[in-house]
């Protein structure tokens, strides 16, 4: 197949892609973005089935980027009115699930090993999903019985294995093994601006892991109200939470995070975990985060 041909097929799926996005989103029929679509789909079948020109193939490119564009503002203009971009299917009481590590078990070798890794994922975040699972359908025989006795107890459960589910899921996708370096951009220019310098965060960051109090975890996070950066230390998963942030980077100091490699050494392992931080992904994470803003006071 010629690389042209091969563009055109991929075309038809992505075009055969947003025809369900605007099914799913129940755009009507007569919405203008659905006559470019069409218009688009008779240009598109026009030609799948032949090799075709440059020029033609000009004309799809360009065609398909300015459907791109109309896509775009059309959910931009649709989301400022209020309705949601993509129909999330929020998760049922019960129904959280371990989610994939975004790599192999040894890719963040030499600086959390295999065998961390597998425990790490496998054991303990599984157990938190499992728990959050249990506390959640709980509450909600409870709600059902009208019976709040052990009320204390799951709301409890509810905190700890929920927050151990939200952060490790944040902590696997925090690391990356082709991270380590700087951050850059925004994120950059505003911890410049909190922390003073990239240097000072870090330390700050460093210090804040290896004094946590027994186990827990060191966080970067953006507070929407105070409208800046902050680093706080968690203890367990919940103790001293500042509730409404929202962190941007998580370090998991847990003994399970890197006792069989590290021993007691814990500064030794918050010192080489800097060489797989996913910047990429805390950088995202503050762009989206940082939309967030309430009213001060
Ligand atoms: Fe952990």
């Amino acid at each position: 197949m010629s690389s042209y041909n091969e563009y055109v097929r991929n075309v038809l799926i992505w075009n055969q892609q947003l025809k369900s996005l605007l099914e799913a989103e129940e755009v009507q029929k007569e919405e203008s973005i659905w006559k470019r679509l069409d218009k688009f789909s008779y240009l598109m079948e026009g030609v799948q089935r032949r090799p075709i020109e440059t020029e033609e193939l000009i004309k799809i490119q360009h065609e398909a980027e300015e459907l791109h564009d109309q896509m775009e503002s059309y959910f931009a203009q649709r989301q400022q009115l209020g309705t949601i971009f993509m129909k999330e299917p929020n998760i049922a009481v019960g129904k959280h699930q371990l989610p994939r590590l975004p790599y192999a078990y040894d890719a963040l070798e030499p600086y959390i090993s295999k065998e961390i890794m597998e425990l790490h994922h496998q054991k303990h975040h599984q157990s938190y999903v499992d728990g959050l699972n249990k506390a959640e359908e709980k509450l909600k025989e409870a709600r059902k019985d009208n019976d709040f006795t052990l009320v204390k107890h799951w709301s409890r459960e509810l905190a700890f294995h929920g927050s151990g589910h939200y952060l490790h899921t944040i902590f696997w996708s925090n690391m990356s093994p082709n991270g380590g370096g700087e951050p850059k951009g925004a994120l950059l220019e505003e911890i410049k601006d909190y922390f003073g310098s990239y240097k000072a965060f870090k330390l700050h960051f460093t210090e804040a892991a290896k004094a946590v109090e027994g186990v827990g975890w060191a966080l970067l996070v953006w507070s929407p109200r105070a409208r800046h950066l902050e680093v706080l230390q968690s203890e367990r998963h919940m103790l001293l939470t500042q509730w409404d942030t929202i962190p941007l980077l998580v370090i998991d100091v847990w003994e399970h995070a890197y006792y069989l490699q590290y021993k007691n050494n814990r500064g030794k392992y918050v010192e080489n975990w800097w060489n797989i931080v996913n910047w990429k992904d805390v950088e995202n994470r503050f762009l989206k985060a940082s939309e967030l803003k309430w009213r001060p006071y």
